[in-house]
Order: C-alpha cells, then sequence, then structure tokens
C-alpha cells in the first residue's frame, strides 16, 4: 500500500473505524478518504457508485455496520440482516466496479457456530448453526466474507476479511443498549462508584471465558494485513488470549477503584461458555498485539473521564 494512495475508510467515525484512520495517519498514508455518514449514507448504492467514481480510491476497508449488543441484535434482527447487507453489498461491488486495488472487509467472531470447538479455527466457520441471539448480524457477515472470498477467486483482485475477536477501546458505546461488555462494566461499574453502591450485579455466573483486543491493535493488524496478505482465505485476528467475564469485573473494578462487593446474578443468562479465536494464522505471519488488557481499559477508563 502505497503511502500516498487514497485509501477509503467506511464506518471512520466508529470504534474501529477512526482507530484504522488514526493509526493508518500516524504511519504516514496521507489520502485517507473516511466520510461519516452525513457525506455518505452508505444505505443508498448511488451515492456509493458516485463517490467511487469520483474519488477513485486504489485501497478500502470496510468498518461501517449496523452493530449492537445482544439487546439491541435481538430488538432489531430484520435491521441487522438488511442494512449489514445492503452496506457491505454497496461498497464491495462498487469498489469492484471502480477498480479497487485491494479491500478489508471487517468481519466478526460471531459468525463461528455456536458449538464451535476452542480455540476457533478459521476452517471452522458454516460447521453448524451460529447463536440464535445474533443469527441476523452473523448471516450477513458471513455473506460479505463470502463475498470478498469470490470476488477474489473470480477476478483475481484480493478481496480479504478479518475476524477480530471482542473490541474495545476509546470510541466504544458506553450506554447500555448498544453497549459492549467493557465499555457497559466500565460504565456502570464508574456509576456504581460515584453513588456508593454497596453491591455490583453481574447477569450469569462470571465464569464465561471471553477474548478482548484494543481498537489500535486491531488497526495496526488491519493495516499489516492490508500490506503484505494475499492469500484467499480469511484470517482471524485477536490477542489469543480469554479471561473469565468474573475476573474481568474484578480487574475493572480495580481499575475503577470501585469499593463495593461483585454480586453475580445466576439466573440470567451466561452465553457462550468459551470464545476464543485461533489465531496461529495471523502469527505466522509475523503480527501480534501490543496492547495489555490491563494498560488498554485504563487507556479507556482515562478517555471515558475526559470524554464522558
Ligand atoms: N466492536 C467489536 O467488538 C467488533 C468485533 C468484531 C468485529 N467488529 C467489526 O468492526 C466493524 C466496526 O465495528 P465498530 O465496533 O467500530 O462499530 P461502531 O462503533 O458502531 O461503528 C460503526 C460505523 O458504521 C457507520 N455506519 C453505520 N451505518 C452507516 C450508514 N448507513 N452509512 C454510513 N456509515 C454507517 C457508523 O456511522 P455513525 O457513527 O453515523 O453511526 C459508524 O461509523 C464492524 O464491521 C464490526 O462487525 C467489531
Amino acid at each position: 500500500m502505497e503511502r500516498d494512495a487514497t485509501i477509503l475508510v467506511t464506518g471512520g467515525t466508529g470504534l474501529v473505524g477512526s482507530a484504522i484512520v488514526r493509526i493508518l495517519r500516524a504511519k504516514g498514508y496521507s489520502n485517507v478518504l473516511a466520510p461519516a455518514r452525513g457525506m455518505l449514507d452508505l444505505m443508498n448504492v448511488q451515492a456509493v457508485r458516485e463517490y467511487f467514481a469520483a474519488q477513485r480510491p486504489a485501497y478500502a476497508v470496510l468498518a461501517a455496520a449496523r452493530v449492537g449488543g445482544i439487546a439491541a441484535n435481538m430488538a432489531h434482527p430484520a435491521e441487522f440482516l438488511h442494512q449489514n447487507i445492503v452496506m457491505q453489498e454497496n461498497v464491495m461491488w462498487a469498489a469492484h466496479q471502480q477498480g479497487v486495488r485491494k479491500l478489508m472487509f471487517l468481519g466478526s467472531n460471531c459468525i463461528y457456530p455456536r458449538e464451535c470447538p476452542q480455540p476457533m479455527r478459521e476452517e471452522y466457520i458454516m460447521t453448524g448453526p451460529v447463536e440464535p441471539t445474533n443469527e441476523a448480524y452473523a448471516i450477513a457477515k458471513i455473506a460479505g466474507v463470502k463475498l470478498a472470498e469470490k470476488i477474489y477467486e473470480q477476478y483475481g483482485t484480493p478481496f480479504i476479511s478479518c475476524l477480530p475477536c471482542n473490541i474495545y477501546g476509546d470510541r466504544d458505546h458506553f450506554e447500555t443498549e448498544r453497549g459492549h461488555v467493557i465499555p457497559g462494566m466500565l460504565r456502570r461499574m464508574h456509576d456504581a462508584k460515584r453513588s456508593g453502591a454497596p453491591e455490583f450485579v453481574i447477569w450469569g455466573t462470571g465464569t464465561p471465558r471471553r477474548e478482548f483486543m484494543h481498537a489500535d491493535d486491531l488497526a495496526e493488524g488491519v493495516e499489516f494485513l492490508m500490506r503484505v496478505y494475499t492469500e484467499n482465505r480469511f484470517v482471524n485476528i485477536g490477542s489469543g488470549e480469554d479471561i473469565t467475564v468474573g475476573e474481568l469485573a474484578a480487574l475493572i473494578k480495580e481499575i475503577v477503584g470501585y469499593k463495593g462487593k461483585l454480586v453475580f446474578d445466576t439466573s440470567k443468562p451466561d452465553g457462550m461458555p468459551r470464545k476464543l479465536l485461533e489465531v496461529s494464522r495471523i502469527r505466522a505471519l509475523g503480527w501480534a498485539p501490543r496492547v495489555s488488557l490491563r494498560d488498554g481499559i485504563e487507556r479507556v477508563y482515562r478517555w471515558f473521564l475526559e470524554n464522558q
């Protein structure tokens, strides 16, 4: 990827996209385009085609999507399926038609089967049904990964995908409905500390294991793959380490300085017992994340305090 090439990043206002834009610019890429939704609505196929025709990006990264936690996915499955399919289709096809030389599609670890053997290897995709609570989102993401693969297979243009683990970072959604685990817990624990609440309730038993990576590491990984990766096989990208929800809550308690007691509401569902990506493919290419979970969460909490 030449430093002066035009690189389009969709979703540049989001958690992942904003990190990708920042890291690309920090690495000296001088022509990174990141149109916000108000400037380019990716649901509008005509607008997307005209944008590609006018800007002629040489490279593209698709970090725009309709994203949300369990509650949002369960409340709006039709929109999650429809909007993600349409956005990725609009962008990938316009990119293909306008001669984009390489494209990265951001998939998600939720496309693996619910009963997937752990850690989850790339070849386990589509070997069983996905988790029902995010089925619509997962089906859209599988379609996106497959569209990239088929364009690469049929036309020889490297449209590739990576599948990240749970990502956290500065511009996360700290409000509850859209919130992911780390920002949701940080926010609620911060509120519990301020109100002097004696107890902090966590859904489930606290035993499920989850894998997290800072958005800056994902952005570094995306830039790395855009430079070096040429195979038509999607790649897992994660920290390769997991932690129980209970351990995560204890770590956040320490970082926030909350003095109350952690209580597990075992009447609530746990979700999948484990969700860990097998990351040997990207490790073999010579890439590994750098931000430790403690450092990363401390950074996010500082950002939250300064920007809430
Ligand atoms: N966060 C994670 O844990 C995680 C894990 C694995 C994979 N990923 C993948 O990473 C990608 C980005 O996720 P994220 O966490 O960064 O989500 P996010 O913070 O919600 O960002 C989504 C971005 O998409 C944009 N967008 C949505 N609809 C649009 C439309 N119609 N037109 C133009 N832009 C639109 C949003 O713009 P607005 O700001 O205007 O809404 C925002 O910039 C997704 O593909 C997701 O599947 C994320």
